[in-house]
């Protein structure tokens, strides 16, 4: 059996950037060119979030996304990106049910899909699912906070934590899950005095959104930082670009190149000598004049 690896030593590059106080840049990516460009543009880490279930497959909630859709898209980031590390989002329904199947889904991300360590989301119970899965040499990003995949309704989005007793559930999860050796914890949706105290106490590293400046790290959706969603953000997205638009001016200038016929064009085609197609059509001629005789 593979050795355990936990805490700062299961993600050594996380952990370095944490020690060496560089913060750390996590972005998600669903598919080859996202996970090409995340790599390029130096990101530290890519995490194929269950978010896919919302940005790139069209369901209301994160819950909806199957683990067969999800290591689809993880193999296709994991083929991408060859130097950072990638991380699996466990789906909902595929770890919570026991510390068996926690480990079993976990598995599949590393040995189907390629994947450096796996999040999940939750504490409770969930801390022996993130024990049992780190026993089992697979290490593992925690996530407290607002968790996606507790959400039913779409005012299930609000931030976590404002009132002293949730502030202290949060961080006594944050707590549980260092202890119980996650590598590293997401962060989401929590007021930035909150985080800066869970990011004082837990010792790994802390990668936050919308959780304030105080953390080791921040993640952001890829759709999000680009614009390239619709309708209303979150008030933790700073937008880098509006691509949607310039996608949707570029499809609807080529749609009305096509109906004005002035695409494509003689140079956008590929050529044939005269004298082939003269003769193409010559025996043609001779193909059709036999048929019909
Ligand atoms: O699924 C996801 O994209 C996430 C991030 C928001 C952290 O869990």
């Amino acid at each position: 059996m593979t050795s355990p690896a936990s805490g700062a030593d299961a993600l050594p590059s996380l952990a370095s950037l944490k020690a060496a106080g560089r913060p750390i840049v996590m972005l998600t990516a669903y598919d080859f060119p996202s996970a090409r460009v995340a790599e390029e543009a130096g990101v530290d880490v890519v995490l194929v979030g269950d978010s896919a279930a919302m940005t790139v497959l069209g369901y209301d909630t994160t819950r909806a996304i199957s683990l067969d859709e999800l290591l689809m898209l993880t193999r296709a980031v994991r083929r991408a990106v060859t130097r950072v590390p990638v991380i699996g989002d466990l789906p909902f329904g595929s770890y919570e049910p026991s510390d068996a199947l926690a480990v079993e889904t976990a598995r599949r991300f590393v040995t189907d899909a390629g994947c450096d360590a796996v999040k999940l989301e939750g504490a409770g119970p969930i801390v022996s699912r993130v024990r049992a899965i780190i026993a089992a040499g697979i290490p593992v990003i925690g996530h407290v906070g607002l968790l996606p995949q507790s959400v039913t309704s779409p005012d299930g989005y609000r931030a976590r934590g404002r009132d002293v007793e949730q502030a202290l559930e949060i961080l006594a999860d944050a707590d549980a899950l260092a202890a119980a050796g996650c590598a590293a914890l997401v962060v989401e949706a929590v007021p930035a005095r909150l985080t800066a105290i869970i990011t004082r106490r837990v010792g790994i590293p802390v990668i936050g959104i919308g959780a304030g400046a105080s953390t080791d790290g921040q993640v952001l959706v890829y759709h999000d930082l680009l614009g390239l969603g619709e309708g209303r953000l979150p008030r933790f997205v700073r937008q880098y670009a509006t691509t949607r638009d310039t996608i949707l001016d570029a499809v609807r200038r080529w749609a009305a190149d096509v109906r004005r016929r002035e695409f494509p064009s003689t140079d956008e085609s590929y050529g044939i000598p005269d004298q082939a197609i003269d003769e193409v059509e010559y025996r043609l001629r001779i193909v059709d004049a036999r048929r019909h005789s």
